[in-house]
C-alpha cells in the first residue's frame, strides 16, 4: 500500500518486534516529558570509553515526548552529542553501556545491526551541524533525498522512486524550496538552503524523533532564525519529537518546551524552559545564564565561568562542578548530589546540595 507523503505510517515490524523491547509506548517517563507519548526515554544511561577514569555519560535520564521540543544544553565536552547519538545506537567503538535507551518503547542498545538500520531509516533521523560535510558533492540533491527510502528499505517498506520523488517535492515545499532543487548539486545552493535540504531529508522517513545537533551553528544569524522557525513549524505539522542540542541558552529558551542542562556527563538540571531560565536552581545553569550576552543589559559585565570541567582521565568523588562553584562547601567535595525536585508544579530537578540558596536569585549567581 502506498501511503500519502505527509502521513505517519504504522511503525515497521522490524522496528517493533520483541527483541530488545523493554518498555511500553506511552509511558510519561520519569523526567517530565509533556508529549502525549514518550518517543525517547533514556534511563540511567552510563557510557564508559576505553582509557577514561570515569564514565563519559554518567546516569543520564532524559525523555522527549511526541511533538515535544527538548533542548540539551551545556559546555563543550559535557556529553550532548553522545547523548543524542545514543538514540541512534551510534556510540564510539569500544564503548561499554549500562541503562536503557528506549525509542518508542524499544531498547536501541539491545538492537542488532539490522534493527538499527531500520531504526535509522524509519524512526529516528539526525540533522547535523555542517550540511556540506554530510552530503556527497557528486550526488544531486534529488538522489540524496530519495535514496534513503528507496534503497535502504526492503520488502513492503520499500518506497517506489515515483512516490519517493513526490514526497521529496512535498517536503522541499514544506521547507520553502521548489522542485528545481532536486536537479542541483550541493555546491549550487547556499548553506541555508542546504540545511533546509537536510531537514527535508531527515523527514523523508517520517521519523518519530528528530535529533538536531547544533543545526544552525554553521549558518548566518538570519538563516539561523529561519531554520529554527521552520523546525518549530514542522514539529507541529508532523508531530515529531525534537531533541535540540545547542550551546545557545537563548535559543534553547525560545524553541523548547523543556530543557536539560548537562555538565561533565550528567544532567545537572532539568525543567520547563520558562521556569528553568527564570529561576535556575543549579549554580551551573545560573552561571551559564550569567555568561550569556543579553540585549537587555547592554554594556553589562558578562561573568565567564572560571576554570575547566574535570578531565575524563580523573575521577571526581563529589560534585563535578565543585572546583568552579561559588556556592561549594565541604559536602560538595565529598558527596555527589542526586537530582531532586526543586519547585512546585511540573518536574524541575536540580542536582545540587545547595539549590535552595538560589531561590530568588534568578541568574544572578556570579561564578
Ligand atoms: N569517539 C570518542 N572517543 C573518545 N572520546 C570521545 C569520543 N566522542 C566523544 N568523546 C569524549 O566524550 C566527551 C563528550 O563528548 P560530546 O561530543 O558528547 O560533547 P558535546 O557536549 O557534544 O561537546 P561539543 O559542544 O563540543 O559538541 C568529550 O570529553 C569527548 O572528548
Ligand atoms: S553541589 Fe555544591 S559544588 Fe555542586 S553545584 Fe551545588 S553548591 Fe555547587
Ligand atoms: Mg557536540
Amino acid at each position: 500500500m502506498t501511503r500519502g507523503p505527509m502521513t505517519r505510517p504504522p511503525r515497521p515490524a522490524a522496528a517493533t518486534g520483541s527483541t530488545g523491547s523493554t518498555g511500553s509506548t506511552g509511558s510519561t517517563g520519569s523526567t517530565g516529558s509533556t508529549g502525549s507519548t514518550t518517543t525517547l526515554d533514556v534511563r540511567g544511561l552510563r557510557v564508559t570509553l576505553p582509557g577514561t577514569a570515569r564514565p563519559v555519560l554518567d546516569g543520564i535520564d532524559l525523555t522527549v515526548g511526541s511533538g515535544e521540543t527538548v533542548a540539551l544544553v551545556g559546555e563543550s565536552g559535557s556529553g550532548k552529542t553522545l547523548t543524542s547519538r545514543s538514540a541512534l545506537g551510534l556510540l564510539p567503538p569500544g564503548a561499554t553501556t549500562e541503562g536503557t535507551v528506549l525509542v518508542e518503547g524499544h531498547d536501541v542498545l539491545a538492537m542488532n545491526a539490522d534493527r538499527l538500520r531500520v531504526l535509522r531509516t524509519d524512526t529516528v533521523a539526525m540533522i547535523f551541524q555542517d550540511p556540506r560535510a554530510a552530503l556527497n558533492p557528486l550526488r544531486r540533491i534529488g538522489d540524496f533525498l530519495t535514496e534513503s527510502v528507496c534503497s535502504a528499505r526492503t520488502g513492503d517498506r520499500a518506497m517506489g522512486r515515483a512516490t519517493a520523488t513526490a514526497r521529496a517535492v512535498e517536503l522541499l515545499d514544506a521547507v520553502g524550496l521548489d522542485d528545481t532543487a532536486l536537479k542541483k548539486y550541493p555546491s549550487q545552493v547556499s548553506g541555508g538552503m542546504l540545511q533546509r535540504v537536510m531537514i527535508a531529508a531527515a523527514l523523508m522517513g517520517d521519523p518519530a524523533l528528530l535529533l538536531a545537533d547544533e543545526p544552525t551553528t554553521a549558518l548566518d544569524v538570519t538563516t539561523q532564525a529561519e531554520v529554527i522557525a521552520l523546525l518549530a513549524r514542522l514539529r507541529e505539522r508532523f508531530g515529531t519529537g525534537l531533541l535540540f542540542v545547542t550551546h545557545d541558552l537563548d535559543l534553547a529558551a525560545a524553541i523548547s518546551d523543556r530543557v536539560y542542562v548537562m555538565y561533565a556527563g550528567r544532567i545537572v538540571e532539568t525543567g520547563p524552559a520558562e521556569t528553568l531560565f527564570a529561576c535556575p536552581r543549579h549554580p551551573y545553569t545560573a552561571a551559564l545564564l550569567a555568561s550569556t550576552p543579553r540585549l537587555t543589559t547592554p554594556g553589562g559585565r558578562l561573568a565567564a565561568i572560571p576554570g575547566q570541567p574535570p578531565d575524563l582521565r580523573t575521577t571526581v568523588p563529589g560534585c563535578a562542578f565543585a572546583a568552579r562553584c561559588p556556592l561549594a562547601t565541604e559536602v560538595c567535595d565529598e558527596h555527589t548530589p542526586a537530582p531532586l525536585q526543586v519547585s512546585e508544579g511540573p518536574v524541575h530537578l536540580a542536582a545540587c546540595h545547595h539549590s535552595d540558596r538560589l531561590i530568588g536569585e534568578g541568574s544572578a549567581v556570579d561564578a
